[in-house]
């Protein structure tokens, strides 16, 4: 469905029906001598406020450490590609991409931007917000999964685009998933156009631990909401109060893994889907990683998928990494 006016347009890919909500999904991770669930789950309207929150802990250092490297470079950044169309992967409140808009409005009086996001109501907020303070500013939002988005992104009306993912949600994919999202990407663009692509770093172990086990317990709650969410959705008995968060850094696979520790041996059954399972006293079920990268690994993901970085930026501490890529070839060409 499309909509139409002067300055807003928006494209609803009906998300609900793509996204697989029959719950196989859930019984196939709970299945599995490591419980799993899909950390999609964490999104509800909740995990979505609650994830809001956390962006602003003092401990949770990527979303301010990212936002300082844009507010430093957004200029080079807008300089560097010339006059494009900024469509964000993910953009939630589209916060951090003030500051990309600032910069590209110093350059040009053509702005446009297309805001991708599963929640059709964060993108209108959003776009009302952004179309009141940007006189100049045209804005298509895509209410969809990412990838719906990228299969269908309508044809650029500036001379160039820009794909922007920040915020590290990259780190959320494993490797096989990771690959798999950047080659739709590299799909989606054409020779010449840009992808910006924000990511947290490897760094020492108590820093990122602290990140994902707050002193306010906000992290906790979030991770415990997915119980909530999966009893909201599936009419769920899970009991909040026997699971408790837990997350640890991976040194190996330079992860921080996200579990819900049972506290005792009990019975859960999602009556919607019929599914009953044991957990017992200890066990956990892991709901996220989030990957902390080496800079130069990824970069050669990058290249392997045809992106040529064009510039490269990190904070002072080398905490987190901006990486501002080209894209090398079209369809068949690619590697
Ligand atoms: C969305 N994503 C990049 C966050 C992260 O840091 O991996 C999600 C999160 N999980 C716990 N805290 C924040």
């Amino acid at each position: 469905m499309a909509n139409e006016n002067h300055r807003f347009r928006w494209i609803n890919f009906n998300p609900i029906a793509a996204s697989i909500d029959d719950g196989r999904d859930v019984i196939q991770g709970l299945n599995q001598s490591q419980k799993t669930l899909p950390c999609r789950y964490l999104y509800d309207d909740r995990g979505s406020e609650l994830f809001e929150q956390i962006t602003d802990l003092p401990e949770y250092y990527p979303t301010r450490t990212e936002q300082a490297i844009l507010e430093q470079y957004a200029l080079e950044i807008a300089e560097l590609t010339g006059v494009c169309e900024l469509v964000e992967l993910g953009s939630g409140s589209s916060r951090k991409t003030h500051v990309l808009l600032e910069a590209y409005s110093q350059f040009s009086d053509r702005l446009h931007y297309c805001p991708i996001d599963i929640s059709a109501g964060i993108l209108k907020t959003t776009a009302l917000e952004l179309l009141n303070r940007y006189p100049n500013l045209k804005l298509c939002g895509l209410a969809g999964t990412y990838e719906q988005a990228l299969a269908q992104l309508p044809p650029p009306e500036l001379e160039n685009r820009m794909l922007i993912f920040l915020g590290s949600t990259l780190g959320n994919l494993n490797d096989k998933e990771c690959n798999k999202f950047l080659t739709q990407i590299q799909q989606a663009l054409q020779p010449g156009e840009f992808f910006l692509l924000g990511v947290d770093l490897q760094k020492p172990i108590q820093t990122i631990e602290a990140a994902y086990n707050d002193a306010q317990g906000i992290t906790a709650e979030f991770n415990l909401n997915i119980l909530r969410h999966l009893n909201h959705r599936f009419d769920g008995d899970f009991d909040i109060d026997l699971f408790e968060h837990f997350a640890f850094y991976n040194q190996e696979q330079h992860q921080i893994e996200m579990h819900l520790r049972s506290l005792v041996t009990q019975t859960v059954f999602l009556k919607a889907l019929n599914y009953r399972f044991i957990i017992n006293a200890g066990e956990t079920i892991h709901t996220e990683i989030s990957r902390k990268f080496d800079l130069s690994k990824l970069v050669d993901n990058l290249a392997s998928h045809a992106f040529k970085p064009l510039q490269i930026r990190t904070d002072p501490q080398d905490w987190f990494g901006l990486i501002l890529c080209q894209c090398q070839c079209a369809g068949d060409d690619c590697p």
